[in-house]
């Protein structure tokens, strides 16, 4: 196993310490699934809990679901405009993208693109994604062992990502390493300091940039490029905000849905119950999945910003204040969701989870994710009797990306 092998011995017990001494911005929070104690005894205690923190200052913490809904739906009061994570805007390398916009431009922008993930694209996708992890599947060892990340969860989202964009097909392992870049952290390994990400950032603007110069003068396509270059909105964009939304859109397609493909394997072993069902019922892949999104919940939060002073909870939230909606916490509360600790394939009301969130920003993907990852199991499962997990899974250090680096397997016919 690597050397982000999993620590646990610094972190106290989430119910032994003053509730206020929990933090929220630990790195290692979802290594050996610390933070479930830690948002169980939020949700019991303390709901909408007030953190203040030196480097991300003041925020409040909402851990029910239908909190997290009330803010996520009210986008006139809990603004996304800047950023939706911890920390504030880097203001030498602002990234405006449209995830991070209030109306009227978030709404034109987002429909400039969102014809590449509408279901008539969909379907035309479906064969060609088919074919790809019918080929990946069948290249893989049996009866030895390897990481499922990187043989099954990265390769299948990249290929994904380079279809959307039209990406140079022998070039596609660059849009998983500047999604890796993207979302890293000082600790995370990834790059050594802050300067390194930005370079390494504005390496990816100028090979869209060339993508860019070569598809304005043809006719408009359907990839997402071709769409950024074309649409009203978004044909006059700044470089900086290319790349923002171009950062958006490949995070967004690359990290969640790896570390979905992930974490169904894991869940699945972990569940052995579960497992059989699904052989008994390949049925089930249609409930199966969402299951699996909520259940590992790839983006644990999104960050908003209060507007006007408001209340939440019973919570006094002045203007100006950071309102964190921490999805992996509503999509554990069992007031809203029966039997929310257990993975259940055959889970009544499946979808109804946090994991894409909600309102205006409701995940563009979602829908793409879904059919990946049925498409996904429905081959594997007339393949291989068992991927059996034989090694504990490795997670990434951040407290936004929860995800894994590495899952060892073996898979048996
Ligand atoms: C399991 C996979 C996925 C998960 C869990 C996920 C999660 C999310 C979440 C939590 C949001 C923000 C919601 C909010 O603020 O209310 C979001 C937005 C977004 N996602 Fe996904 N996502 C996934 C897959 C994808 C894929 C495959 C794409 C590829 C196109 C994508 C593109 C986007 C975009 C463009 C937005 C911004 C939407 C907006 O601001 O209007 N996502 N996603």
């Amino acid at each position: 196993m690597s050397e982000a092998v999993q620590q646990n011995d610094d972190r106290p017990d989430p119910y032994s310490i003053p509730i206020n001494e929990i933090d929220l911005t630990r790195s290692d929070m979802f290594a050996d699934d610390y933070h479930i104690r830690v948002f169980e005894r939020l949700r019991k205690e303390d709901p909408v809990y007030f953190q203040e923190h030196e480097e991300f200052g003041r925020f409040w913490n909402v851990t029910r679901f239908d909190d997290i809904m009330e803010v996520d739906t009210n986008p006139g009061i809990f603004s996304s405009e800047g950023t939706i994570v911890m920390d504030d805007v880097d203001e030498d390398f602002p990234l405006p993208m449209f995830i991070a916009m209030d109306p009227p431009k978030h709404d034109k922008q987002r429909m400039e693109v969102s014809g590449a993930v509408a279901p008539v694209n969909l379907a035309k996708m479906e064969g060609s994604i088919r074919q790809r992890v019918q080929n990946i599947l069948d290249s893989l060892p049996l009866n030895e062992e390897f990481n499922w990340v990187d043989l099954v969860s990265i390769e299948l989202t990249t290929q994904m990502l380079a279809t959307l964009f039209d990406f140079p097909f022998e070039d596609r392992h660059k849009l998983t390493w500047w999604s890796d870049v993207a979302t890293a952290n000082d600790d995370s390994g990834i790059v050594d300091n802050e300067e390194e990400r930005q370079a390494i950032l504005m390496e990816c603007l100028e090979y869209f940039t060339r993508l860019w110069n070569e598809r304005v003068n043809e006719e408009p396509r359907g990839d997402l490029v071709s769409m950024l270059a074309h649409g009203e909105s978004t044909k006059n964009m700044e470089p900086m905000e290319y790349l923002g939304n171009l950062i958006l859109l490949i995070v967004g397609g690359n990290d969640t849905t790896r570390n979905s493909i992930t974490g169904g394997v894991r869940f699945l072993n972990e569940n052995p119950d579960e497992y059989q069902k699904l052989r008994d019922n390949p049925g089930l892949i249609p409930t199966m999945v969402p299951e699996i999104i909520r259940y590992q919940t790839p983006l644990a939060y999104m960050r908003r910003t209060a507007l006007i002073d408001t209340e939440l909870g019973g919570k006094q939230i002045k203007q100006g204040d950071k309102v964190i909606m921490w999805y992996v916490s509503g999509n554990r509360d069992s007031d809203s969701i029966t039997d929310a600790d257990s993975f259940l394939i055959d889970r009544k009301q499946a979808r109804r989870h946090l994991s894409f969130g909600f309102g205006i920003h409701r995940c563009m993907g979602n829908r793409l994710a879904e059919m990946q990852l049925r498409i996904l199991w429905e081959e594997i499962m007339q393949r291989f009797h068992t991927i059996e997990v034989v090694g504990r899974p490795v997670t990434v250090h951040s407290n936004f990306v929860k995800g894994y680096s590495e899952l060892p397997v073996i898979v048996r016919a």
